[in-house]
């Protein structure tokens, strides 16, 4: 007799989930945003610009339930509105994604403070006030309850030193590893809330984010990858689904790097 609940169509799937994108009107958000519809969540995407969430539901639409709000996650009164719209549409928050990022390109001796600044309030300090006010409704009982899932799109460059641009990308890393560690510290404190927190960490995929490195560095960025290739959004929207899905119910407290092994090696080139 087959047990239907190994069987990948019930392992992986997202049926009657829902879940909460930040930035999921563009790049790797709008990937993972098809990926959930596919697999069935019910899910709302955010970002700043109307008129992204608006091209984004557009191309959304035919993949499932999906419905936007516009917030701008380093602002607190756009947090409080973002979490309200949550509590509105959805009695129970299953998933959320904190996936919206910004770098700042600049030379070390001129990176000014407000690039700095900026990029730890994007990619480090939102996320922590937008979990904390999200608990409520991700906290679930574990004796009867699957665990709800907070995902962190860190970076591989949390974890390695980047070689490949030649701005200096302090900030962002710095903002990443700072990530992957709250990660680590969130399943500790959340788990026994029945909240699981996990990180992943992206190499290069295709994304406004990365238009300029691809541009001018291609190549680069092809060596320095084992792979010899960029990656695929299945390849994240794999691992991601993984982590959402029952599949992924006791995984916690993990930074799983895809990026086509980039982050372990040294690269072809001839370091500068
Ligand atoms: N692509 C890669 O190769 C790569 C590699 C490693 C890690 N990552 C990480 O993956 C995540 C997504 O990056 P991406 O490459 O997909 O970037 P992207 O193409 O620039 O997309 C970023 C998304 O976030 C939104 N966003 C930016 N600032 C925001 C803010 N303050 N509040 C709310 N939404 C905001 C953007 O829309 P609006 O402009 O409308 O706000 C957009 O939807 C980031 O955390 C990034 O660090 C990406």
């Amino acid at each position: 007799m087959v047990d239907e609940r190994l069987q990948f169509s019930d392992l992986f799937s997202l049926k009657n989930k829902t879940a909460l994108i930040t930035g999921g009107s563009g790049g790797i958000g709008l990937m993972l945003a098809k990926g959930m519809l596919v697999n069935g969540a019910r899910v709302i995407i955010s970002s700043r610009k109307k008129e992204n969430c608006d091209q984004a539901i557009a191309e959304l639409l035919p993949y499932g339930d999906v419905t936007q709000v516009v917030c701008d996650v380093t602002s607190a009164s756009q947090r409080s509105d973002l979490v309200s719209a949550v509590a509105e549409r959805f009695s129970d928050l299953d998933i959320l994604i904190n996936n919206a990022g910004a770098n700042w390109g600049a030379r070390f001796e001129d990176y000014p403070d407000e690039g700095f600044a900026k990029v730890l309030d994007t990619n480090l300090n939102s996320v922590f006030s937008l979990t904390r006010d999200l608990v409520p409704a991700l906290k679930r009982n574990l004796r009867d309850e699957e665990p709800s899932r907070i995902i962190n799109i860190g970076s591989m460059d949390g974890i390695h030193v980047p070689i490949v641009q030649r701005t200096s990308t302090v900030a962002y890393s710095a903002s990443k590893a700072a990530l992957h560690h709250m990660t680590k510290v969130l399943a500790v404190e959340l788990g026994p809330h029945g909240i699981t927190v996990n990180a992943v960490a992206p190499g290069f995929f295709a994304s406004k984010m990365t238009d300029y490195v691809f541009e001018h560095y291609r190549k680069d960025i092809e060596d320095d990858c084992p792979l010899g290739r960029i990656g695929r959004s299945e390849e994240i929207v794999g691992v991601v689904t993984y982590l959402a899905s029952r599949a992924g119910a006791y995984t916690n407290g993990t930074v799983i790097p895809v990026d086509g092994g980039t982050s372990v090696s040294k690269g072809k080139r001839e370091w500068m």
